[in-house]
């Protein structure tokens, strides 16, 4: 039994179609920057310079693509599982008009120079303050919908896009407390070594809380979906839960082994890092053994097989982030190639990939269509895309842990054995390679395009019947 209400899926395409549209955009940059590692002639004017590129990628991708990405699943699922219209259609469609002039002031800013300097929240202060009443106003519309259900019961992808959510919230209003000299510039309310603790604290919880809890949120409602099967344990979805955000917050001082953070602090966050391995593993568990009984679909379902390698890499880079966080192993992985590799199996085999299998899941349905305009393609992409990631994070394994051993080597008199300057040389083949394979993710992410161009084109506009509750599990 169906009622006449839709879902409001306006908010939901807007903001797919810009996941795929800045996803091109960021990684664009993140060519162009591996481009001017291998050739630093391209670094040919003040504004196009690595040192202002390099904040605008990160930003792009993690919160105009990954932002997107994260948006549109979230407020398409909510709605499906609580049977229910978004709550305050208005300031829905204010956080995207919102979320969209956030990122056209960040493009501009950045490579204008302008910034806090503090990774991942480089943005000056009044895109500060703009970024908290967007994301006030997502929470309104997220927990508002939770509070209108249908269905007593909060699913599990709710719980993992809410507490993301609540923890960005916070962690953004810590960090970026700071005091304004001009329009353009402002000082950290915070000095010295507390500074840097609450930068980590923020930037590692970035990575714990919207780059992965929200992806997490993800997966516990697509990869089901598209396996057309249960979640494999429902109990353990929860046990994660609780497990990964409680560990995630003190995991943070891994990025300042042998610093001035004192010693205990440090040693408390490689412990919390390596008890991270557990809840970790339990999720990309549970999300894989959701295809027990349906292996056979990943054969020939390159939506199922995006999400579950997706899951895969989540495995790889969660393994290798504990071992990175142990201090004598840090002692030779930080400032090298090995910390991009671990960044990028995460942030293209894990964050990119489960986001693109969802955006194909989710946008034909947005337009009345059963499936994409080429599933050919989608096969196509994720290939290109696999090799790709492989062929990044293999590289930079490979030249991470070489600058490392040149970096430390010494002669029987003690003198270093290498110049810097050598360890730069021997790392060129290294980045060409990776340039290489972040042409190939850009390349597959262009087929997206146009697989999505042909599947939306001149097709009107879709809002699906809510589902009544007893009816239909969403
Ligand atoms: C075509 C795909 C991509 C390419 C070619 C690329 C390339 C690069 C390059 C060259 C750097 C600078 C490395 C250095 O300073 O030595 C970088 C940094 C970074 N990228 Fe990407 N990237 C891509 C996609 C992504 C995506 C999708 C994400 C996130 C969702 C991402 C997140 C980051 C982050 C967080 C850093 C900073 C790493 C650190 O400070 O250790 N990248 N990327
Ligand atoms: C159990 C989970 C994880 C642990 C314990 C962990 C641990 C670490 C460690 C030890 C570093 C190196 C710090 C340094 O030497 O400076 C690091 C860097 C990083 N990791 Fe992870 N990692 C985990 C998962 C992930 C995932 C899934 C992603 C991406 C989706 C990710 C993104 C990053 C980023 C962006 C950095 C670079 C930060 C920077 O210096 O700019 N990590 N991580």
């Amino acid at each position: 039994m169906q009622s006449q209400e839709t879902y409001n899926y306006k908010v939901v395409r807007q903001f797919a179609v810009m996941t795929v549209v800045w996803g091109i955009v960021g990684m664009l940059v993140g060519v162009i920057i591996a481009a001017q590692l291998v050739w630093p002639q391209l670094n040919v004017a003040e504004w196009l310079h690595f040192g202002r590129l390099r904040p605008l990628h990160t930003n792009a991708v993690i919160f105009a693509f990954g932002g997107c990405a994260l948006f549109a699943t979230s407020y398409f699922s909510v709605q499906r599982t609580c049977h229910t219209r978004l709550f305050a259609p208005g300031l829905a469609a204010f956080t995207f008009w919102g979320w969209q002039l956030i990122i056209v002031l960040a493009a501009v800013s950045l490579p204008l120079g302008l910034t806090t300097g503090k990774e991942y929240a480089e943005l000056e202060w009044p895109i500060d303050l703009l970024i908290t009443v967007v994301w006030v106003s997502y929470a309104v519309v997220f927990f508002g919908t939770i509070a209108m259900r249908k269905v007593s019961h909060i699913y599990v992808s709710n719980w993992f896009f809410g507490g993301m959510i609540l923890a960005i919230a916070l962690l953004h209003l810590v960090n970026s407390a700071e005091i304004p000299v001009s329009l353009t510039k402002s000082y950290p309310v915070y000095a010295g070594v507390q500074d840097a603790m609450v930068q980590w604290w923020y930037g590692h919880n970035a990575v714990g809380f919207f780059l992965t809890a929200g992806f997490l949120g993800i997966m516990y409602y697509f990869v089901p979906k598209q396996a057309e099967r249960p979640i494999y344990s429902y109990r353990l979805s929860v046990v994660h839960f609780w497990a990964l955000i409680f560990t995630y917050m003190w995991a943070g001082p891994h990025h300042l082994h042998y610093t001035a953070l004192p010693d205990w602090t440090q040693s408390i966050g490689m412990a919390f890092s390596l008890v991270l391995l557990a809840p970790s593993w339990g999720g990309m568990i549970n999300g894989i053994m959701t295809l027990s009984g349906a292996w056979h679909k990943l054969r020939d379902d390159p939506i199922l097989k995006f999400l579950i390698t997706s899951l895969s890499f989540y495995g790889m880079s969660t393994f290798e982030g504990p071992m990175m966080s142990i201090k004598t192993v840090n002692s030779l992985s930080h400032y090298t190639d090995w910390t991009v590799g671990h960044v990028h199996s995460g942030a293209l085999g894990w964050v990119a990939m489960v986001s693109i299998g969802a955006v194909y899941y989710m946008l034909p349905r947005l337009f009345g269509e059963k499936q994409m305009y080429s599933v050919r393609l989608i096969t196509v992409h994720f290939w290109v895309a696999t090799i790709g990631v492989v062929l990044y994070i293999a590289a930079l394994w490979i030249s991470g842990v070489m600058q490392g051993l040149m970096w430390r080597a010494t002669n029987p008199d003690g003198t270093l054995t290498y110049t810097f300057v050598e360890s730069v040389k021997a790392s060129y083949p290294f980045w060409t390679i990776r340039l290489v394979g972040g042409l190939m993710f850009l390349g597959g992410m262009l087929i997206m395009f146009y697989n999505m161009v042909k599947t939306i084109a001149g097709k009107p506009a879709y809002d699906a019947p809510v589902v009544a509750p007893a009816a239909h599990a969403a």
